[in-house]
């Protein structure tokens, strides 16, 4: 590595301002831990990434579909980074609040949030700490 190159690394602007994952989990459907994509997740990622579009964000806010993000009670799930967000039970028509207050505004909306997954820290089982073995 070049001298220095370290340093310009960590200054690097982030590709996405946020990235946005939803989980599109997919269970059979008599797995009793259910899943996401049972629950509709498939057409919440849909939602936004045509919110992303209608509002000018696409390059700017990356909506990436996922596996399991162990959130599944509360699904569908899904996380915002760099911020370490996690909203639950998330339907298409949260999808515009989601963007327009979180995304665009910068509160996240506060009656989806997982409060429980945002309180562990690292080094805790679950998310926000290493896999749960
Ligand atoms: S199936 Fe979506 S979080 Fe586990």
């Amino acid at each position: 590595m070049a001298r220095g190159a370290e340093r310009r690394y960590g200054e690097k602007m982030a590709r996405f301002r946020h990235h946005v994952f939803v989980c599109e989990n997919r269970r059979p459907e008599d797995d009793p831990r259910g899943c996401c994509a049972c629950r509709g997740s498939l057409e919440v990622r849909a939602a936004l990434k045509a919110e992303l579009g209608r509002r000018g964000l696409k390059g700017i806010v990356r909506a990436n579909a996922s596996g399991c993000l162990d959130a599944c009670a509360y699904g569908p799930s899904l996380v915002v980074y760099p911020e370490g967000v996690w909203y639950g039970h998330v339907t298409p028509a949260d999808v515009p609040e989601i963007v327009e207050r979180h995304l665009v505004g910068g509160e996240p909306v506060e009656r989806l949030l997982i409060h429980r997954f945002m309180e562990r820290g690292p080094g805790q089982p679950g998310p926000g700490g290493p896999p749960a073995s």
